[in-house]
């Protein structure tokens, strides 16, 4: 593609086109997606009320959590990397089977140190197909003498119909810790979770794969995660979302954040080492999904 990554990163959005109408969009403040359209659908929720001022997070998307998953004494909320400017290493690259693809990295500076006095490099790729959307994440600790520990999330707002009809796969028999009763621990019995009411939830150990049911045109959506132990979700329901300023009071049937994360176990990273981390998202195409994932692997 002919733009450059100067000339991109000089806006805030950096565009991967696919063709067919299908595009994914990134806010290169917190590099957060804000948009993944498949031929013409949106995939994500983003607030009518959410706030780009390039100061608060962006209210939908995809926020990118790090290095702090909640509360923190250092700092805010979710970490700084979704409030930080990242930067555009590699403009939107068509790769040779027609895939597109970018890359972004944040590496720390005074904004950061001033919070969390460690040195880090993050490089974030993502991969658009057609009906699939690849992240891999990888950290470095550069330095020669210190460790540090982060918590990383992709912080995954899905656009649904109605929340109260989508059903999430994969978290039978984990344990979970619930935000919304004081964060007592508790074993999911349930063949699969619903949200019927406000939700907050770590669940631990949780398989690579969940599907959520009735997404967008009714549709499945298969999340896939590596290197990612845990996973949240939640809806804040009526009345959190009226504590919430950048957030609709009546958009909460609308969607459904489902989170892969290294959440309730910290990663620690020795000097001179990398952690990589994965997801996929993918629409699944009822009858049609296994010859196309092995196709395009
Ligand atoms: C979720 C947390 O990941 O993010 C919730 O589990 C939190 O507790 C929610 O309310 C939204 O956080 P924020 O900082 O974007 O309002």
């Amino acid at each position: 593609m002919a733009t450059t990554a100067a000339a991109m990163a000089a806006t805030s959005v950096v565009v991967l086109d696919r063709g067919n109408n299908t595009t994914c969009t990134i806010n290169l403040h917190g590099a957060t997606v804000v948009s993944w359209r498949v031929n013409n659908q949106e995939q994500l929720f983003v607030s009518k009320l959410a706030s780009f001022d390039g100061k608060k997070a962006i209210r939908g998307g995809i926020p990118f959590v790090f290095p702090q998953f909640g509360a923190w004494s250092f700092g805010p909320q979710h970490g700084f990397a979704r409030i930080t400017r990242w930067h555009l290493e590699r403009a939107p690259d068509r790769l040779h089977n027609g895939d597109v693809e970018a890359i972004f990295s944040l590496m720390d500076n005074e904004f950061t140190r001033s919070i969390w006095n460690y040195q880090f490099r993050i490089t974030y790729r993502l991969i658009l197909r057609e009906k699939e959307l690849h992240f891999h994440i990888g950290v470095y600790n550069p330095s020669k003498e210190l460790s540090f520990s982060f918590n990383m999330l992709l912080h995954t707002y899905l656009k649904v119909p109605d929340v109260r009809r989508c059903q999430i796969t994969g978290l039978h028999g984990c344990h979970f810790i619930d935000k919304t009763r004081e964060n007592a621990l508790y074993q999911e019995g349930r063949e699969v979770v619903t949200v019927n009411e406000w939700t907050d939830r770590i669940y631990q150990h949780t398989p690579q794969e969940h599907v959520i049911t009735n997404v967008v045109s009714g549709r499945k959506m298969r999340l896939h995660k590596y290197n990612f132990p845990d996973t949240v979700i939640w809806n804040p329901w009526i009345d959190r979302s009226r504590e919430m300023s950048d957030f609709g009071d009546d958009e909460f049937p609308n969607m459904l954040c489902v989170e892969a994360g290294n959440v309730t176990s910290p990663v620690i990273l020795l000097p001179g080492t990398a952690f990589e981390a994965s997801q996929i998202l993918q629409i699944i195409i009822e009858g049609n999904v296994s010859r196309k994932t092995k196709r395009n692997r």
